[in-house]
């Protein structure tokens, strides 16, 4: 039986010195598939994205993504392994996201990792969306070793995490409304500009002034809980005053004020919890660790605190089959993971 046999080469790859992975990510609407080996090193890391099909519809559309997906896989899958210079016998198991993302987008590249697993007759490993981000930054810093905490910033999740290991962790805080990215996403929907929004605001906050404030106090002051619910709405209620009015809206200062506004909040949680953690290493993770702000305002406040500041390299932050290729090579390494042909695809995941 396929999983007998799967159960036995998982055990044996745990002690073997190279260990290659292929892995597949497929959770939004960039469908990627990278070779890694040992967790650190990328062999190749295929990335096709759709944004320019959803860019015109000014958000993802789940079934546009899993279609394209399905229409792109093979073909990205024969340009991983030929960039890789590997042959399919070469690869050791396989990876998948099977969540948080969307179902149907998920569905197409967890099918496609248990055909391949199946054929191939290689074990196949499940990774969480969250824990790849969180893996980036192994691919980008060769030393880098847990125990840290770990500012966690994507389009889904915003939280700060304890990482104990690489496979161990505990939930600090995290936000109990809107992710910092579909924050960001909103806010540049309201101003018209287009999909994906967090790097176009991020554009226009380089030439705007940081002189709205939107909100007057942090609502979740006193915990390391976020809420950008509240800043979100008061940016469009702001917006849609000013056009009633008919006063014309400066873009780049709302870009700039709003994006202060919520780097601000991140960074000084992220910070305090350092401190009470006692932890001196600080890990970002997520398409909003790409912003630009953030990343000033972190590398500032983790001088002035004597922290050390890791945040993945610009081609990493937003989704990639790299990152999942990573975190699977340390679920490899503590026999967790291991998935049978059952396997299937979830919306959310609990952090
Ligand atoms: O991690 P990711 O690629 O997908 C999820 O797992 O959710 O993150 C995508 C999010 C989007 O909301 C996008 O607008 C945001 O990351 N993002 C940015 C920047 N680049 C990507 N947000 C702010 N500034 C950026 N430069
Ligand atoms: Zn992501």
């Amino acid at each position: 039986m396929y999983f007998d046999r799967a159960e036995k080469k998982y055990e044996a790859l745990r002690t073997k010195k190279i260990v290659k992975i292929l892995a597949i990510e497929s959770s939004c609407d960039e469908t990627s598939i990278a070779i890694i080996e040992n967790g650190r090193k990328i062999l190749s890391n295929v990335v096709a994205s759709q944004i320019d099909i959803h860019k015109r519809f000014g958000g993802v559309v789940p079934e546009i993504a899993s279609r394209n997906h399905v229409s792109a896989i093979s073909n990205i899958y024969k340009e991983a392994l030929s960039l890789a210079k590997i042959k399919e016998n070469e690869i050791d198991a396989v990876a998948v996201t099977y969540g948080a993302g969307l179902v149907g987008a998920l569905l197409v590249g967890v099918n496609f990792a248990k055909s391949l697993a199946f054929s191939l007759d290689v074990p196949l490993i499940a990774v969480s969306h969250i824990k790849g981000h969180i893996a980036a930054n192994y691919l980008t810093y060769d030393k880098l070793t847990p125990p840290f905490i770990c500012l966690m910033v994507s389009g889904g999740h915003t939280a700060i995490l304890k990482i104990n290991s690489y496979n161990s962790h505990e939930l600090i805080g995290t936000t109990v409304d809107d992710a910092a990215g579909e924050a960001f996403d909103k806010v540049a929907r309201v101003l018209g500009l287009s999909y994906p929004g967090g790097p176009n605001v991020d554009k226009f906050a380089k030439e705007g002034n940081e002189n709205i404030k939107f909100v007057s106090h942090s609502p979740m002051s006193g915990t390391y809980n976020f809420s950008f619910s509240g800043l979100k709405t008061a940016v469009i209620n702001y917006v849609n005053n000013q056009k009633q009015k008919k006063i014309d809206v400066s873009v780049p200062d709302v870009c700039a004020s709003f994006q202060s506004e919520v780097t601000n909040e991140l960074v000084a949680k992220t910070i305090k919890a350092c401190k009470e953690f006692g932890e001196k290493k600080l890990v970002v993770a997520g398409g909003v660790s790409a912003n630009s702000k953030l990343k000033a305002t972190l590398e500032n406040e983790c001088i002035n605190n004597g922290i050390e500041l890791y945040m993945p390299q610009l081609s990493l932050c937003t989704d990639n089959a790299a990152m999942i290729g990573s975190a699977a090579y340390y679920m490899l390494k503590d026999g967790i993971g291991l998935a049978d042909l059952s396997l299937t695809a979830k919306a959310t995941i609990t952090l």
